[in-house]
Formats: C-alpha cells, structure tokens, sequence
C-alpha cells in the first residue's frame, strides 16, 4: 500500500466504517482516521468497531474546514460523507444536503490540496437524469422489470447503464450536488496536479448499514422481516417490480484497492461501479429471499405514487472499471442476504431500536 494514512471522511457511515476497517485488517501499518460528525442515526454504533480495529475516530464535520485541518496531514482522502438520500430537500429545506455534499465536499477538497493527498469520490448512479432513465423500454417480466430485448441506446443496454449515459435533465438535488463536486474535482485534479478517481456507485449494502425508506432498502426490507414493521411497495403500479443491482460492500472495497494500485493511469477518470446484472433484485424478489430467510411473511402495502426521484430500473454496466483493473462482483444477491440476516440476529439488541 503505497498510502500511509488515509482520512475517511463519513467514516463512521455504512461505507466509510467498513471501509476503513477493511483497510486496516489488510494493512495494519497505515494509519486510517474516520471522521464523522455521527448525524446519521445508527453511526454511533461504529465507534466500537472502529476503535477494536485501529481505527483513530475524528468527531468532525465537513462543513467546518477546522475539523477537517484537526486530522493533520494525510496522503489519501475516501469521501463517504453525505445526505446519502436521493429524495432529500424534495418538500423540505435542501440546506443541510448542499452545505455537506457540495460545500461540505469543498472542504475535503481544499484539506486534500494542503496536502497533496489523492482523492476517491463515492458519487453516485443518482448523477444521470431522472427522465431518461424513467423513459427506457421495460417489460414486466414475471417478478422484476426487464429492459425490453434488443433496444438499446447511447449510454444503455442489456448490461446496464454506462458511464456515457446522457447527462441533460433534472436529477434530484442529491445527484446534482454530487455530479457538481465530480466537477469541482476534475477541476482540482487539473489545475492543482492532485490524483482522484470517481466512483458512481449503485445499491451498496451489507452489515452495519443503517437501512431506512430513503436510503438502504436491502437491509431495511430484511430487518422488518426479522423484527417486524412496514413495508410498502412504492410507485411504478405498487407491485414491487422496480430493479436495482446491489454490491456488497466487501466488493466495493476490493475495487477501491485494485484502483489505488493504478491511481496514476486512473486518475481523472468516473467509473460506473456496481453489482451488474447478475447481481440485481426486485422488490418482489427481495421479499421472496427475506421470507425464506426470516421464515416470516410481511403483509406488504402497495403505494402506486411514484415519489418524484424514484426510477423503474438501474443497473450500473461497469465494464469500464472491470477491464480497467481485472475486477468482477464476487458476492451473489442471496449471500448478501444471508450475511445481513446473520447480523441481524446477532446484533439484535442493539439494531431493533433503530431498524424496526
Ligand atoms: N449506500 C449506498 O447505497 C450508496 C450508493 C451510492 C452512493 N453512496 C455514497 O456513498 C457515501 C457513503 O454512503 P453511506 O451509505 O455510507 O451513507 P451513511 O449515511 O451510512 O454514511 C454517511 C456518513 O456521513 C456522516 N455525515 C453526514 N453529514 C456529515 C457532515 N456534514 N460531516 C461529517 N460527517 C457527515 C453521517 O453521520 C454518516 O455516518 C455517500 O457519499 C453516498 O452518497 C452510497
């Protein structure tokens, strides 16, 4: 590892906690400081993992540049802080999503210059317009959607949607703000001669995500399984067949490292990153595994409101980062699933107050 202290911005959050954990196991003789100002609810519980690992916790908050300039200096800055939900600011203020995800991700950048540090950015597939990706041709095909045989177009088709996806139309203010600092960095990179690569990630999930409605559906459909509360299946004619592909966090992690190997060649450069197709649900699906894995059923409600940034279908083709690093997700849909059941029923205690 040719980087000797990494700084985890949102470090105590779903990707940030596992990935510096996952840093730390493989290489104990770096440094790794989260920092984390602990907004997201269920992040609190990080401190315990982070601290039995070796990981130094910062209490910061990106939107002050002096908590940031507190860690000292740092050759690697991984940017997982965030309102990481799509339908934030939608009937409510957008002034904490753009002061972390915009102005907050200005503050990393600048402490990354002081320091000459390299950059990854967790963006987002939410970067591509909400429209066009309502527009594509689907069929309902037995559980799920599927994308209509043989079309395709610029940017889309059978193995999902590429880094070249048209980019004009509204997206929400969550993919606005991250597609607005994927611009600021390119800009960084090129005025500043720093190295940064983008990561646009689809569905990530696993242990320790905090699953809520707007954000981290895998782990919440399973825990209200397990634990009980509702579920409804929202938009799209409420019946549950919207896809998403989903990657598990410990794949995503072994992208990162293969990409800091090849961070020169990589640098500049936006890579659509997750599951594929071959690891891609439905909703009814996902309440088919669950239901076998928790050996109980959810009487499932069904909204036919589609909420203004849900979309029908998204599966990242992630083939440019697959042949630029030799990489493929290993992990299927059903051991995801049966990783988080096993630490639901483990953790139960302290996870039911805040999943159910
Ligand atoms: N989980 C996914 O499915 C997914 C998909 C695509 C992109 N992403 C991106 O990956 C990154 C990590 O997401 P996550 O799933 O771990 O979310 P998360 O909510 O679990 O983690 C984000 C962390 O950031 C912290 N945070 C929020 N505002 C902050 C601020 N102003 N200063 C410091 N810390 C702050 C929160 O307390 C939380 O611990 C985000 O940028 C998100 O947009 C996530």
């Amino acid at each position: 590892m040719n980087h000797k202290h990494i700084l985890i911005s949102g470090g105590a959050g779903f990707v940030g906690s596992n990935l510096g954990i996952l840093f730390k196991q493989d290489f104990q003789d770096i440094r790794v400081t989260a920092l984390d100002n602990l907004k997201r609810r269920g992040s609190e519980l990080s401190l315990n993992r982070l601290a039995n690992n070796g990981v130094e916790f910062t209490h910061g908050d990106i939107r002050n540049p002096e908590d940031l300039a507190s860690v000292g200096s740092f050759d690697l800055l991984i940017e997982c802080s965030a309102e990481p939900s799509v339908h934030a600011g939608y009937g409510s203020s957008p002034s904490y999503l753009i002061n972390t995800n915009l102005t907050g991700t200005t503050h990393c950048l600048e402490a990354a210059r002081a320091h000459e540090a390299d950059i990854v950015f967790l963006s987002t597939s939410r970067v591509y317009p909400i429209k066009p990706l309502r527009d594509l041709p689907l069929d309902q095909d037995g559980s799920r959607f599927s994308l209509s045989k043989k079309e395709t177009g610029v940017g889309w088709g059978r193995s999902g949607i590429a880094e070249n996806f048209p980019l004009i139309g509204p997206r929400s203010l969550y993919g606005a703000t991250k597609l607005a600092s994927e611009l600021l960095i390119s800009e960084y990179l090129d005025m500043y001669g720093l190295r940064g690569i983008t990561n646009r990630c689809g569905v990530l999930t696993g242990p320790w995500q905090m699953g809520k409605v707007d954000q981290g559906f895998v782990v919440l459909w399973a825990a209200r399984h397990l634990y009980g509360g509702a579920l409804s299946y929202m938009g799209f004619g409420g019946a549950g067949h919207q896809v998403r592909d989903i990657l598990h966090i410990a794949d995503l992690y072994r992208a990162i490292k293969l990409q800091l190997t090849r961070i020169g060649e990589l640098s500049g450069q936006a890579f659509n990153l997750g599951g594929g197709l071959n690891t891609s649900v439905s909703l009814r699906e996902l309440t088919q595994i669950c239901e076998l894995m928790s050996e109980s059923k959810v009487d499932i409600q069904s909204d036919s409101a589609t909420r203004p940034a849900d979309i029908p279908w998204y599966i990242s083709d992630h083939s440019l980062i697959s042949d630029a690093i030799g990489w493929t997700p290993t992990i299927p849909v059903e051991t995801i699933l049966a990783e988080i059941f096993a630490w639901l029923r483990d953790h139960r205690q302290q996870l039911e107050p805040i999943l159910k």
